[in-house]
């Protein structure tokens, strides 16, 4: 039998080649069930086993889409009733198709060559050279995938840099906000929200 998490009603079964559910992951999940109502939209990027989908999806009746780029999280997910698409980002969408929500836990430690990880695992780990890179890809490209009133969460890490997360957010043109933090072993974890800033009004003659 295939180990297995339960939390907040969900059942999650998890395989050796898929990043394990962790406290960036509850962090994550708990965040998003204050944030999903009814019926929204949902994409979640980097699903992994699917952990915060199936949380979402247990709580909340939802038209949920997540990615991965490691074929084992994509067959892992589905099989934890996730409804996934293999991707690299936001490769699979055209640049107007928007979302009420985007969630990524994005791989955030900074690795050198001798620290990759063998095999698609490492995707969960690897934020390239200083731990940034997979968070400045998506920031790129997010704005234009969410719905004018949608909403983002972030997982950020101090090993990142949370103001530097922030910082690359409002760039982005999204107004940030911490939503909940929490402290681990040698990390801090916070989530971080973020929505599109209102467009200046044009002049009216
Ligand atoms: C830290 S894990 C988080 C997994 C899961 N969301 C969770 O919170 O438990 C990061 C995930 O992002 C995926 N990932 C990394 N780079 C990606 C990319 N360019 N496009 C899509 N998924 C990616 C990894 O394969 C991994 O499953």
């Amino acid at each position: 039998m295939m180990p297995c998490i339960t939390y907040r009603n969900a059942s999650v079964e998890f395989v050796d080649e898929v990043y394990e559910p962790a406290e960036d992951s509850f962090l994550l999940a708990d965040s998003a069930l204050a944030f999903v109502n009814k019926g929204m939209k949902i994409l979640e990027i980097g699903t992994g086993t699917g952990f915060v989908s199936v949380v979402i999806q247990a709580n909340f009746e939802v038209d949920l889409l997540a990615t991965d780029i490691n074929p084992h999280a994509v067959r892992c997910a589905s099989d934890n009733g996730v409804s996934t698409i293999r991707a690299d980002m936001f490769s699979a969408f055209k640049p107007a198709q928007c979302f009420d929500m985007i969630i990524f836990n994005p791989p955030y430690l900074p690795t050198s060559q001798d620290d990759k990880v063998p095999g698609w695992l490492n995707y969960a780990f690897d934020g390239g050279a200083d731990g940034t890179e997979s968070l400045r890809r998506f920031l790129k490209s997010v704005g234009s995938h969410l719905c004018p009133t949608g909403l983002l969460l972030l997982l950020i890490s101090s090993l990142t840099g949370i103001e530097q997360a922030k910082y690359w957010m409002e760039e982005a043109g999204l107004e940030t906000e911490v939503v909940s933090k929490e402290k681990c072993f040698f990390e801090e974890l916070v989530v971080l929200k973020g929505i599109l800033k209102a467009k200046p009004k044009e002049n009216i003659k």
